[in-house]
């Protein structure tokens, strides 16, 4: 009888412990005690928004096109589609890879190729009284410290169609947050 307590102990003690952990699956920021960002865990199983090709702010472009693949955890989505607007907490990853023409049977177009570093966005106002907030990840980066002002969270606050995110370019979510009418039409105007 004492073995079987003493055992229900060590598992119920355990089962806390790894409830405790920090869980960067969860599709939610876990941070570490200098709030850094975690970063998240498999956010090729959340819902994939859309791709930008060799997409650039600036006139003279990029040299070497790019792909920009755009992930939201699925929990955050399904908020999106009720309401047209991003919950607390919801996080996005914008993934860069490489692109290639000319391989295997391809002779035009392009397709994707190895990963070059992604980045994150998180909206959590309990962390950052900006409520946004962004960070950079390499492929085996573990934590990453928030970047400054100018390097994301001002391009996002200007030219982003909902809230700060840059729904313009996302065709699946346009229409919803039409409907719910949280989509910035004017920032679809060219500069
Ligand atoms: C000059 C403007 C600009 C700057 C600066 C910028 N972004 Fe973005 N960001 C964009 C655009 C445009 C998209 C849409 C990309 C696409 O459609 O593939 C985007 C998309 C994203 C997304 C996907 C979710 C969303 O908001 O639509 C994340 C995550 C992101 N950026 C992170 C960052 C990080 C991290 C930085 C700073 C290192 C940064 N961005 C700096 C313009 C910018």
């Amino acid at each position: 009888m004492r073995k079987v307590l003493w055992l229900s102990t060590v598992i119920f003690v355990c089962f806390g412990a790894l409830q405790a952990a920090p869980d960067s699956d969860s599709g939610k920021p876990q941070y570490t005690s200098d709030n850094k960002l975690l970063a998240p865990k498999n956010f090729r199983q959340w819902i994939f928004l859309s791709s930008g090709l060799g997409m650039s702010y600036s006139p003279q472009g990029a040299d070497h096109l790019m792909f920009t693949n755009v992930f939201v955890p699925q929990w955050a989505y399904s908020e999106f589609l009720k309401s047209g607007k991003w919950p607390e907490q919801t996080m996005f990853v914008v993934e860069e890879r490489g692109s290639q023409t000319k391989g295997s049977i391809n002779k035009a177009g392009h397709f994707q190729t190895d990963l070059m570093g992604y980045g994150v966005e998180v909206k959590d106002s309990t962390h950052f009284p900006e409520k946004w907030a962004y960070f950079n990840f390499e492929e085996n980066t573990k934590s990453a410290q928030a970047n400054p002002k100018a390097a994301c969270f001002d391009c996002h606050e200007q030219h982003a169609a909902v809230e700060h995110s840059f729904t313009q370019f996302y065709p699946t979510l346009k229409p919803v947050a039409k409907k719910f009418g949280t989509y910035k039409q004017e920032r679809e105007n060219v500069d």
